[in-house]
């Protein structure tokens, strides 16, 4: 009896496992409802796609990265989408690094390191506003915790913009947006198809950038989250198992009481 009760709290701790949300509410605001996409990296079992991972900060890279920062993400981090050493290193070579000051008091530039973190695309807020028509472009490394329903809402968000209805004028520098709360937003079309040339060949639409580029930002405001659900799942299993050892215990203890 007790041995089935613990069975089935067992299972019921794994069904709410698997039931952990990974979307559906409603993003914040006006805009219109997020649809839900099955993402790779979805359920108890999901895991990020490394190719996917790695097509995304090309995205990133030669898109994004001219607007929005990646405060929180060091370029060693990278580690984790499949890449090594040598090759991280090369690829933090390529930005450049303001350090200091030198004995002389002096700021200067050095190629950036493993060790650092993403080179920023502007060197101040106001800088970032200014070349912005006024609206600050957020750090993207904690975006996709920081709206609701994250990795649906920032993929709709990128495949979202539309012609406004007749009734909706957007001012200079507003872009009409479907899922952005209010519709009007300060961030042109960043897509288009094409826009980038993917190295391992895939096809470059519209719909495959913003979801690559998702995958990445899901990652980056995640990116212990295979280990957890790894950790989570062994968990589970041994309390499977010992819950099965103490059954066949007390079996045995009690066999020869009558
Ligand atoms: C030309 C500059 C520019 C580029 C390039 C750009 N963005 Fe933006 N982005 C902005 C600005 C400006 C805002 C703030 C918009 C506002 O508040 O109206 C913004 C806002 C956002 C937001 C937040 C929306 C919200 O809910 O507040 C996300 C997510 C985002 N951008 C993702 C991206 C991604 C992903 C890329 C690359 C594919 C990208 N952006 C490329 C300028 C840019």
């Amino acid at each position: 009896m007790i041995a089935r009760l613990k069975t089935s709290l067992a299972a019921a701790i794994l069904a709410g496992m698997v039931a952990i949300p990974t979307g559906g509410a409603l993003a914040a605001g006006e805009g219109a409802p997020v649809p839900d996409r099955s993402w790779s990296f979805s359920g108890v079992f999901g895991t990020f796609d490394k190719a996917s991972l790695q097509r995304g900060l090309q995205v990133y890279k030669q898109v994004c990265s001219g607007c929005h920062a990646l405060d929180y993400v060091a370029y060693r981090n990278l580690e984790a989408l499949g890449y090594n050493e040598d090759e991280i290193k090369a690829l933090a070579a390529e930005y450049t690094k303001i350090d200091g000051p030198n004995d002389e008091g002096e700021m200067f530039e050095r190629p950036a390191r493993p060790a650092d973190k993403f080179a920023r695309p502007f060197p101040n807020d106001q800088a970032a506003r200014y070349a912005n028509g006024g609206a600050l472009p957020p750090d993207l490394s904690q975006i996709v915790k920081a709206r609701p329903n994250g990795s649906n809402y920032v993929m709709a968000l990128l495949v979202g913009y539309e012609d406004p209805p007749t009734n909706v004028e957007p001012a200079i520098g507003q872009y009409y947006n479907k899922y952005f709360p209010g519709h009007l937003i300060a961030m042109p079309p960043p897509l288009y198809p094409d826009g980038v040339t993917f190295d391992d060949g895939t096809p470059a639409t519209v719909e495959q950038q913003a979801e690559d580029v998702t995958v990445f930002l899901t990652w980056a405001s995640h990116p212990d989250m295979d280990e957890r659900k790894t950790a989570g799942v062994m968990t589970i299993l041994f309390l499977i198992v010992f819950t099965g050892l103490l059954y066949a215990t007390k079996r045995k203890i009690w066999a020869n009481v009558h």
